[in-house]
């Protein structure tokens, strides 16, 4: 949460902020800010509201400066204000800093600094920071920043500047991310690589606790007791249009447009000649997978969804008994966790601070932890025993849709691998699923240039007053139903629950009324006969059915007022199908009542506080 870049260089760099900004508005948009160091004084712009209201105002900030600082806010610690939003400055104006995470020992640090005589502007955590600097200030900023960080409790990234000190940025991370940009004759701090994507490629990951000093020419990185550390440049191959809308209204739309994309590279040489399934990085050994005695899959939000769907193949493929649990409540368990058991992470960002919390539990307690994420050189990847990547490219929209179609492949494929190492699923049984793993991306593109997304409109356009939505599934559909409602609470606003189909009649049935939309996930499976009495259940309650099917179900027509037909599959791939109307649904519903889709309120992309 919270996006923040740096400059260093020879170009005023005003507006290679704000563009870097804009590439990190995902990460928050309740406030913004720009300090740029200008004849020997800070000159500071914010504002509040999202980069629009700050792109408004640029032209106040005039100048040639060319060393900076700026912040895109997600609030935790105060309103969002002018006051609150970063960069902040310290009593005597010398110091501005710029922080994402928290700092959480801000109050007793805060009432000290006040009892010193400093005063404070904001009602934020981060502000402590900025007073921190100014009172270690010994003629060394980084000096400062390093015995600032040592009083810091929490997780966060600050950047730091000062006027006695014009060409530099000094930089620190702790649990949250921070990456540094090489150029030629200038160089970037930033949260996340898009920031800077346009102008280098070159790129240093620096571990929690180094202080990375960075001037237009140098970056030099030292332990906090200022021992040299050195760190290897990496290149990333990301693609920079990937981070633009390509002709889409909204990231959103786009993204979903791409999942046949981001299935294909999530599958891509994770399979061999043979059909079997080849998962490299995982960390374990023949023998340790199979002395496996139970996994525990840890995640939030959409990520937990997928890992409902790895809970349902594992089950039925490796035959394990797998525990699911949102991160923020295992790590406060006392979970039954130890030497064999293997703990599945799932983040798309490899950040959010609750899984990266569940992770550390299960590693000191013995687990094998791996982490199955869509970001290279992310925390979760540098905790973790082992790695799944998955392929969806940069995601931009707040609501998750291809990372989460490609987590469920990375989740498929890792339960018909465990099931296959294990002995559990013959190799012509893995072949089958292989194969039609293979077709599911052709599927997609197809039902989606097919004109999909023109059908959900019509019926999501009127929808757009519905005051409730109800989502159904059952066995693998019910994460796929879980996920859909999870849409349309996050971008619609219209409030929505998410049931098992079994579970109606024992409460949430009662909130039906005439005309109530429930959406069904009602694809080919096992358990079709049952989700079929529970449609009448909710039918004879006066619902009015939006049903997902597979192609050629004709069943359901006298059932359903609607149905959203996608092409037939295994009903164990069916969530990579399936779930693709209610995403498209959510988009078109949050669209027509006029929401801003891809900066859905009160939310930000990466979840960096608890
Ligand atoms: O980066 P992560 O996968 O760990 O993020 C987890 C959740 O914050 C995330 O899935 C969130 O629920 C999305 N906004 C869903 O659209």
């Amino acid at each position: 949460m919270c996006g923040i870049i740096g400059y260093v260089g020879t170009r005023p760099c005003r507006d290679i902020l704000f563009r870097g900004l804009r590439k990190l508005e995902y990460r928050g948009y309740d406030s913004a800010g720009i300090s740029i160091i200008d004849g020997g004084r800070f000159k500071l712009l914010h504002s509040v509201g999202n980069l629009d209201n700050l792109e408004a105002r640029l032209s106040e900030l005039d100048g040639e400066g060319t060393v900076g600082i700026a912040h895109t806010r997600w609030a935790t610690h105060g309103r969002p204000s002018n006051e609150n939003a970063h960069p902040h400055t310290d009593c005597s104006g010398r110091f501005a800093i710029v922080l994402n995470g928290i700092v959480e020992n801000y109050l007793s640090l805060r009432s000290q600094l006040q009892q010193e005589g400093h005063e404070f502007t904001s009602e934020t955590d981060a502000e402590v920071v900025a007073h921190l600097i100014e009172r270690a200030y010994r003629g060394s900023l980084r000096d400062a920043v390093a015995e600032a960080f040592r009083q810091m409790e929490g997780h966060f990234t600050y950047c730091a500047v000062a006027v006695e000190e014009p060409e530099v940025i000094v930089a620190v991370r702790k649990e949250t991310p921070l990456v540094v940009g090489l150029g030629e004759g200038e160089n970037y701090v930033a949260s996340a690589i898009p920031a800077f994507l346009s102008e280098t490629r070159r790129v240093i990951f620096p571990e929690d606790a180094e202080v990375v000093v960075v001037t237009r020419d140098s970056v030099e990185i030292t332990s906090l007791a200022g021992d040299t550390v050195s760190r290897s440049p990496q290149i990333v191959d990301w693609d920079e249009e990937a981070a633009e809308k390509a002709g889409y209204e909204t990231f959103m739309l786009k993204e979903i447009h791409e999942q046949p994309v981001a299935l294909a590279d999530t599958l891509a040489e994770r399979v061999g000649p043979d059909g079997r399934v080849i998962l490299e990085g995982l960390g374990l050994s023949f023998e340790a997978l199979r002395s496996l005695r139970q996994v525990n899959i840890v995640a939030c939000g959409t990520s937990y969804h997928a890992g409902l769907v790895g809970k349902y193949a594992l089950e039925r493929w490796a035959r394990l008994p797998v525990e699911v649990e949102v991160a923020s409540e295992f790590r406060y368990r006392d979970p039954v966790i130890g030497p064999g058991s293997l703990c599945l992470a799932i983040s798309q960002s490899g950040e959010t601070a609750d899984t990266l919390a569940a992770m550390r539990l299960a590693r000191e307690a013995g687990a094998h932890v791996v982490a199955v994420t869509n970001i290279v050189g992310s925390q979760a990847t540098r905790e973790a025993h082992g790695v799944l990547f998955t392929r969806a490219g940069l995601e931009i929209g707040v609501a998750a849709t291809k990372t989460f179609l490609a987590q469920v492949m990375a989740m498929l494929l890792l339960a018909l691998y465990v099931g296959q190492e294990r002995g559990h699923l013959a190799t012509e049984d893995v072949r089958g699923f292989t194969e039609e793993l293979r077709r599911i991306p052709g599927l997609l593109r197809d039902y989606l240039e097919e004109g999909a997304a023109g059908r959900v409109e019509q019926v999501a356009r009127r929808h757009t007053n519905s005051r409730f939505f109800l989502c159904l599934g059952r066995n693998i559909s019910l994460p796929v139903a879980l996920e859909g409602a999870l849409k349309l609470k996050e971008i619609s606003y219209i409030p929505t629950d998410a049931y098992a189909a079994g579970e109606m009649k024992h409460g949430p049935i009662a909130l039906l009324e005439e005309g109530s939309p429930v959406l069904v996930v009602a694809t080919d499976s096992c358990v079709y006969d049952k989700l079929i009495s529970n449609v009448q259940e909710v039918k004879a309650r006066g619902a009015s059915v939006i049903a997902v099917a597979s192609e050629g179900n004709v069943g359901l027509t006298d059932m359903a007022e609607e149905i959203f037909y996608v092409p037939r599959t295994h009903e164990m791939l069916s969530p990579l199908l399936s779930v693709v109307p209610l995403q498209l649904f959510a988009y078109y519903v949050a669209k027509h009542k006029g929401e801003k889709v891809d900066q859905p309120r009160n939310l930000a992309k990466t979840v960096t506080v608890e």
